[in-house]
């Protein structure tokens, strides 16, 4: 955390001497810390004890000359790399969710482009209050980070979920939150992920295998290369890594929608969702009831997402990865995907037999055009950031095409017909570019994954 800029906001609780704490920690780690007291923070500690700890002036007020003199609030809006706000009150969060300005945190809030990250604490009543749960909601969906809160023992003497974390849990979410300075730095990715449930009636669903590990390894593996991540996910039981952004759908319908929307600005689509290719043609809004010997469900096609975004005009088309999900002949089938979908790339895995799905271990073969790469058996993150060095490489190769005469190596700039790619099915020759990154490029045959 050396030389980071950390902007502490500290709203009205109980908790709010456990900041002075937390304070101390981040900038044990080297961090430099901004304190920012709400009025209500006020009443339980005192700002010269922050401003002691942190060896900055405390800023408290919207309106103060002297203070705007030195730093004015979009400066410092600007100045943090993460706004922390630590404790959280039950109001605190109303007021950001409600998009508040009316005091010098919350215009912060507003004003600056730098990760939010929160640690409600609060009454358990209060935190269980559907109107806390429903603002809680509106800024999970809109990106802001929650740290806890933790179940336990409280001021009042009651005990539930409330608790602010600890200071050292805090200092190390913050560790993972803070932006990282990697290859993809400023560039928005859009990963899919999960499974997708098609409604067959209120109680019954379509579905697969699919755990969702592979996708958010990928989104870890993107973030940690710098990114901003977003992750549209199907039903999956897996926390998002720090960092990312998540949003959870259920049915490819809408993964469908939140990809249309999510998708302008992104530099990079990966597709790895294991999306429904039929849904019952209408849900039923009763439970089917038991009458007959046989049942005959009438499927329709879903839209194929992926092949939506590859198919957009180059002007707002990212690079477009997909992933082959295959039972047999994987390369050829994966093939066929690439040149059918026109993807920049795909990475292909055997699935089926207790292969890839639910399992904590895969394997992946990479194909572009013109180039192919075998990554062998690991752990899924593993997986994910070898394919991202890969994807790294065969991205900045395309974005260098297009300001330069076209690569064919390039499905957005150079738009081949199907069938018309520089491999052939089966060819197991690589292509290494001169495009400058962080990895290595990918040798002939086979790149170790490495964790
Ligand atoms: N995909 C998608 N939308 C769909 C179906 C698939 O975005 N409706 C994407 C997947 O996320 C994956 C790629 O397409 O990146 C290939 O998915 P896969 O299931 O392997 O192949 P399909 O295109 O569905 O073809 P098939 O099932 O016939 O193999």
């Amino acid at each position: 955390m050396q030389g980071r800029h950390i902007l502490l906001g500290v709203s009205g609780g109980i908790a709010a001497y456990k900041s002075a704490d937390l304070v101390r920690r981040l900038i044990e780690q080297g961090a430099e810390v901004q304190v920012v007291m709400t009025h209500a923070a006020q009443q339980f500690v005192t700002a010269t004890t922050f401003q002691a700890l942190s060896g900055r002036a405390v800023r408290t007020e919207l309106w103060d000359a002297a203070a705007e003199a030195a730093m004015g609030h979009i400066e410092l809006a600007r100045w943090a790399e993460l706004v922390l706000i630590a404790p959280a009150s039950a109001d605190c969060l109303a007021r950001l969710a409600q998009g508040l300005a009316d005091d010098l945190l919350s215009t912060l809030c507003l004003a600056s482009a730098a990760p939010l990250a929160v640690a409600p604490a609060m009454n358990h009543l209060m935190w269980s209050h559907p109107a806390t749960q429903a603002n809680v909601a509106v800024l999970a969906r809109r990106g802001v980070q929650l740290l806890g809160p933790a179940v336990g023992d409280q001021a009042c003497g009651e005990n539930g979920p409330g608790r602010m974390l600890e200071p050292h849990e805090i200092v190390a979410r913050v560790a993972q939150l803070l932006p990282v300075h990697g290859p993809l730095e400023g560039r928005r990715v859009l990963v899919t992920a999960g499974p997708t449930r098609e409604g067959i009636d209120p109680v019954r669903f379509v579905s697969n295998r699919s755990s969702g590990k592979m996708g958010f390894a990928v989104a870890q593996a993107m973030h940690e290369a710098g990114a901003e991540v977003v992750l549209v996910t199907g039903p999956v039981c897996l926390d998002a890594p720090p960092g990312v952004s998540r949003i959870d759908v259920e049915s490819c319908e809408q993964m469908h929608a939140a990809v249309q929307r999510e998708l302008p600005g992104t530099a990079i689509f990966i597709g790895t969702a294991a999306v429904a290719d039929y849904r019952p043609m209408c849900c039923a809004e009763q439970k089917i009831k038991k009458r007959s010997d046989t049942l005959t469900l009438d499927m329709m096609r879903t839209p194929d997402i992926l092949a939506g975004v590859s198919a957009r005009p180059a002007a707002t088309r990212p690079f477009v990865v997909g992933f082959a999900a295959e039972t047999q002949t994987v390369e050829q089938n994966a093939h066929d995907k690439l040149l059918a979908k026109n993807l920049d790339l795909i990475a292909a895995n055997e699935v089926g037999h207790t292969k890839a799905f639910d399992t904590e271990e895969n394997a992946l073969l990479v194909l572009w055009r013109g180039g192919r790469a075998e990554l062998p058996h690991a752990s899924k993150l593993a997986l994910a950031r070898a394919l991202t060095r890969i994807i790294i490489e065969r991205y900045l190769a395309c974005e260098a095409a297009r300001a330069m005469p076209a690569d064919p190596a390039c499905a957005g700039v150079s738009a081949p017909a199907a069938g018309a790619a520089s491999t052939s099915a089966g060819a197991s020759t690589s292509t290494s570019t001169s495009a400058s990154t962080s990895a290595p490029p990918p040798a002939r045959g086979t790149l170790a994954a490495s964790s």
